[in-house]
């Protein structure tokens, strides 16, 4: 891929209010987002579970890229076509998740660096030949005491910049994802400091790394209390918070802003995005979502592992998306809607 058309596909994967699912779970994660509806995990209801979420009518409406695990991008459908066929059928780009997994880091209890870079240009021509167009690497920066410590922050930032210059070179363009995790009982005054100071390491590695902005898209947590704390801001708040630390933080230059849902309910998620863009712009960035639980989890409760469900379970999906769509526009007005 040109650098025109790297920067054509991160502006197509946040246009026309389209956003990102994250389809991109890891064996053992999604071993457990299978297991809270009582279906055990085999390769074969993996690849039901996915094929009902890509192929699911009307998809392509509000989702323009779907992230895939390794074991995804190389499965195919019932009728035998492979599952990123599925996926350009509705016009959407398949991505791929190229990390290997957040590790214990050295030195620093309970922190970890994201591996995955040995190997990673090899692999990146392999999955481009599988027809990925984008890439996603996922950072985990915890708070707690004595965390997160500049060693952590710095090797993750790092990490990153090195695989976002791998993807471009490759043709490939990368999500950078560092993730402030919810996990504690932080207030939110300690998560936007601590999100800015990652944001302001990550853009400083991906500088010194020659990262083209325009090339890229960033996926950036929320700016929320940690999940333990008593205080919780309202929807406005956090907003606000969230978009004040983008703002000191993040150039122009990148096309969009895709966040992750990290644990919020689904309600929130779409609410908070809808803040966003209802109010406090115009942003110099498209502000749009890459959502795993917030867009899953309600349909994976209907689905149940049977096939009866299917069709109930991917309007449910299709319904999140056109919710979180509106929510790039300003324009969700609630649950009912
Ligand atoms: P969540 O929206 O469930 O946080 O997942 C997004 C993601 O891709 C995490 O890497």
């Amino acid at each position: 891929m040109t650098w025109a058309e790297m920067e054509e596909t991160a502006q197509a994967l946040v246009a026309e209010g389209r956003g990102i699912l994250a389809a991109d779970e890891s064996t053992g994660t999604i071993a457990k987002r299978l297991a809270s509806i009582g279906v055990e995990s085999t390769f074969d209801t993996r690849r039901a579970y996915r094929e009902l979420l890509f192929a699911a009518p009307g998809l392509g409406r509000y989702v323009s890229g779907v992230i895939l695990y390794d074991e995804t991008i190389r499965q195919h459908a019932a009728d035998g076509a492979p599952l990123t066929e599925i996926l350009r059928r509705q016009h959407i780009v398949p991505g791929i998740k190229v990390d290997t997994g957040a590790k214990p880091l050295a030195f620093c209890p309970d922190e970890t660096v994201t591996e995955g870079l040995d190997g990673l240009r090899e692999r990146l021509v392999d999955y481009r030949a599988l027809g990925a167009r984008f890439a996603k690497w996922r950072a985990v920066i915890r708070i707690g005491a004595e965390m997160p410590t500049t060693t952590c922050i710095a090797a993750n930032a790092h990490a990153l910049a090195r695989y976002a210059a791998l993807c471009q070179e490759g043709g490939i363009v990368p999500i950078v994802e560092p993730e402030v995790l919810m996990d504690g009982s932080h207030d939110i005054d300690t998560c936007e400091t601590v999100t800015t100071e990652v944001l302001q390491r990550v853009f400083d590695q991906l500088h010194a790394h020659r990262v083209v902005l325009e090339a890229m898209l960033l996926k950036p947590n929320m700016v929320v209390a940690g999940r333990d704390c008593d205080y919780q801001a309202d929807v406005n708040e956090v907003a606000e918070r969230t978009l004040h630390c983008l703002r000191r933080t993040v150039p122009s230059a990148v096309p969009g802003i895709v966040f992750l849902s990290g644990g919020q309910t689904s309600e929130q998620a779409t609410a908070h995005l809808n803040a966003m863009n209802a109010g406090f712009g115009p942003h110099p960035w498209t502000l749009s979502f890459s959502y795993g639980r917030a867009l899953q989890d309600q349909a994976l409760k209907a689905w149940r592992g049977s096939s009866d469900n299917a069709e109930a379970a991917q309007q449910i999906l299709v319904r999140r998306s056109m919710l979180n769509s509106a929510a790039c526009r300003g324009a969700y007005t609630g649950e009912a809607a």
